[in-house]
């Protein structure tokens, strides 16, 4: 059995595995990671296996004090103080200039490398015990949706991963906002748990990175990622005609529409709170692509707050079938 309940013997339990080069998934706030040791190249090369993950998506490294970021990064500017200061621990990832311990599997041979600290226990004490960086993408297949309970884990990795440290519903539920901050530029790379306005009020205005045919290293330029495996699609009443006979799931922000015309709905934010929509968002895909359904709809949710961040994840999920 691959889940284990989080407590200190099981974490201890998980630090071996990664002492021995092997992977572990845990709980962040955000979603579940899929963890190796972030500076030993087999190790790291196992987490790209099991997920089908391309050999160009690098990776996150996850610490658990300043002390660790110092290690694998090096930085100049005062901002990221205040960013680490502000928002640390919790669902932001920092682009910054790697140093030479960090393997370039990690970073795809690139000379950044991403960083960022979990606002979890267990990820902590998980990073804690072990004293070094743990390199973790999100605990899914590759393209597949991001995992946000332990069971999500266990149905897309479980004969990958001998543990999977459960940590209960993750409180966030969309990946972390990635920043990478340089010398000249700030750029923000994915939407995420933390919201532009939020960091563009500390630090100034954030660019949008430019997009290029070559450079698929940036995370948000792969244009399909985070999809179901049935067909999904926007809600959109003018179109439900063309959807007659088929068994259709339905994701409504705050209130269930023609609800006659769907085997089953449910609701992102009765109380239309974005919070509370993010964290439901990759559970209710995942209850829903285990139904025998022929297609899901979901409705847009208002491009604000972590609602950029949702529609980020929505859009490419429905690329995928597009
Ligand atoms: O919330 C999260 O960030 C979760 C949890 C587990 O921490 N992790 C996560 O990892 O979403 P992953 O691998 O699914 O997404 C990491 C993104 C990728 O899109 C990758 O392209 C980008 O980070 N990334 C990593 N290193 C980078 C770098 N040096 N420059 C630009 N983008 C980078
Ligand atoms: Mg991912």
């Amino acid at each position: 059995m691959a889940i284990i309940k989080s407590n200190t013997v099981n974490i201890k339990l998980a630090v071996n595995k990664l002492q021995d080069g092997e992977l572990v998934a845990f709980p962040t706030e955000t979603v579940y990671g899929l963890g190796a040791d972030g500076l030993n190249e087999i190790a790291v090369s196992k987490i790209f296996e099991a997920k089908q993950r391309p050999s160009f998506n690098p990776l996150i490294l996850h610490v658990s004090s300043l002390e660790m970021l110092s290690d694998v990064a090096s930085f100049t500017s005062d901002k990221i103080r205040l960013l680490t200061d502000k928002f640390w621990p919790g669902p932001l990832t920092l682009v910054l200039k790697k140093k030479d311990v960090v393997p370039y599997i990690v970073t795809s041979g690139l000379d950044t490398v991403a960083v960022r600290m979990p606002a979890n226990n267990v990820a902590l004490d998980l990073i804690e015990y072990f004293g070094k960086p743990v390199a973790a993408p999100s605990a899914n297949s590759f393209s597949q949706l991001s995992p946000t309970e332990a069971e999500h884990v266990e149905k897309q990795l479980g004969d990958k991963v001998d543990i999977i440290l459960d940590g209960g519903r993750c409180k966030v539920g969309v990946e972390s906002t990635i920043i990478e901050v340089a010398e000249n530029s700030q750029v923000l790379l994915r939407p995420g748990g933390i919201t532009r306005k939020e960091i563009e009020e500390l630090i100034g205005p954030l660019s949008d990175p430019a997009i290029t045919e070559q450079s698929p290293n940036s995370p948000g330029q792969l244009k399909i990622h985070y999809a179901p495996n049935i067909p999904i699609n926007f809600y959109d009443e003018s179109e439900l005609t063309n959807y007659k006979n088929l068994k259709l799931g339905g994701i409504f922000f705050s209130e269930v529409k023609n609800h006659k015309k769907f085997e089953i709905t449910k609701l992102l934010s009765p109380k239309r709170e974005m919070h509370e929509a993010a964290s439901n968002l990759f559970s209710h895909l995942h209850d829903l692509e285990q139904l025998d359904l022929d297609m899901i709809l979901v409705e847009r949710v208002p491009k604000k707050d972590l609602g950029i961040a949702i529609m980020d994840r929505l859009t490419k999920a429905v690329n995928k079938y597009l």
